[in-house]
């Protein structure tokens, strides 16, 4: 692999010396962007959007070519998974997305496929091969997929979920049945995350995006267990680069320490904790993502660049910070106030960083 010409994020997942706090933003190519909304139109829906190389490379793209941005993502859904296996899945315009016939049984799951990623998802492997190709080693690209956990509720939910009835009732009545999914899910995932890998991201984030729905002995056994089982797979050395694996439990800030010891080298954080003590509990042994809360973004510029230089100032002059928001952007942001993040962070960062 030829070497990157902006490594900022990398160096700072490594906990390596930087010239100042690299950015990105969860869900930074999505619907707050106009040119993102006219290229969905342009494919006739988001699943045909994930599914078509050439415009998931134009929507990674878009915020790329608008703000300075340390990191791209790929573009595609945690979902693609569990459609892989042979799931029907559709997402409505407006709506969230939907498994119309969703597991039930012990049968159902035994059913289930671990897919060959370069077959039933050779979409997304043509994807990464297109972003890579059009970002020119300027800037490392980010992998992803969803959670063991985080998958399986929307398997059993059939769909998003207010009171997670449907999963919790699986796993609490049918534990053999959830943990066959959930093993399932965790080497499915592995094998996917390491065929991105083969193609070139370099970093790779799971999204447990409901983890923190669960007691703590429930958030260890059905949630982060298969994480584990997760990182300890993925190929972390890849022609000579190190490849960094980021953990993002949403909710789970309780049990930071236990995230830390999976072996991940990033835990990424909500905004529900004070970064500074974050990293007074796990900064010895893992970098940390975020944390601004997402709503911030609905506040002036000046507001913004303060809660910016806030965190910086709380994460102090250490290396091992990505700076992001603690959850996705929302489609109703103003795109001026998305620059004004990107923007304080590069103007204010650098001097956290002077020996
Ligand atoms: O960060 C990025 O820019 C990369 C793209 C990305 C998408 N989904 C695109 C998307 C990533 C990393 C995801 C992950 C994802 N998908 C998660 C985990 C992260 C999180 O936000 O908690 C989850 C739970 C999903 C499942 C999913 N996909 C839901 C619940 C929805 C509907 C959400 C909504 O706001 O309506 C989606 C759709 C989706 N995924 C959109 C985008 C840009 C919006 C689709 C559209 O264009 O209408």
């Amino acid at each position: 692999m030829k070497e990157l010409q902006n490594d900022r994020f990398i160096r700072a997942c490594l906990r390596q010396d930087v010239d100042r706090t690299p950015v990105w933003m969860m869900r930074q190519a999505g619907r707050y962007l106009p040119e993102y909304r006219a290229t969905r139109a342009k494919a006739g829906g988001f699943l045909k959007l994930c599914k078509t190389p050439e415009l998931a490379c134009e929507v990674t793209m878009q915020p790329i070519e608008r703000f300075n941005i340390d990191a791209a993502i790929l573009f595609s859904d945690i979902l693609v998974i569990p459609e892989a296996m042979g799931m029907e899945l559709t997402f409505g315009a407006g709506e969230g997305p939907k498994f119309p016939s969703p597991l039930q049984s012990h049968a159902d799951v035994e059913k289930l496929p671990i897919p060959d990623p370069e077959d039933k998802l050779g979409y997304v492997m043509g994807a990464v091969r297109t972003i890579c190709s059009a970002l020119d080693n300027r800037i490392p690209l980010i992998g992803f997929a969803g959670s063991p956990w985080t998958l399986a509720t929307y398997m059993v939910e059939g769909g998003g979920s207010k009171n997670f009835s449907k999963v919790k009732g699986m796993a609490f009545t049918q534990p053999k049945t959830m943990h066959l999914l959930l093993e399932k899910l965790a080497d499915s995932v592995a094998i996917y995350l390491n065929a991105q890998i083969a193609n070139g991201v370099r970093a790779v984030q799971i999204f447990d995006t409901w983890g923190g729905i669960l007691s703590t002995s429930d958030y260890k056994e059905f949630s982060l267990n298969y994480m584990q089982r997760i990182v300890q797979q993925l190929d972390r050395d890849y022609e000579g680069n190190k490849i960094p694996v980021i953990l993002y439990s949403k909710g789970g800030m309780g049990w930071l320490e236990s995230i830390a010891d999976t072996g991940c080298d990033v835990v990424g954080l909500d905004w529900s904790i004070d970064i500074d003590q974050a990293r007074e509990r796990i900064g010895h042994k893992v970098a940390l993502q975020g944390n601004m809360d997402p709503g911030m973004l609905y506040a002036s510029p000046e507001r913004i660049r303060a809660e910016v230089k806030d965190i910086l100032r709380r994460f102090g002059h250490h290396n091992g910070h990505v700076f992001n928001l603690g959850h996705g952007i929302t489609p109703d942001v103003p795109v001026e106030n998305a620059a004004a993040f990107f923007k304080a962070v590069q103007e204010e960062s650098a001097q956290w960083h002077q020996k």
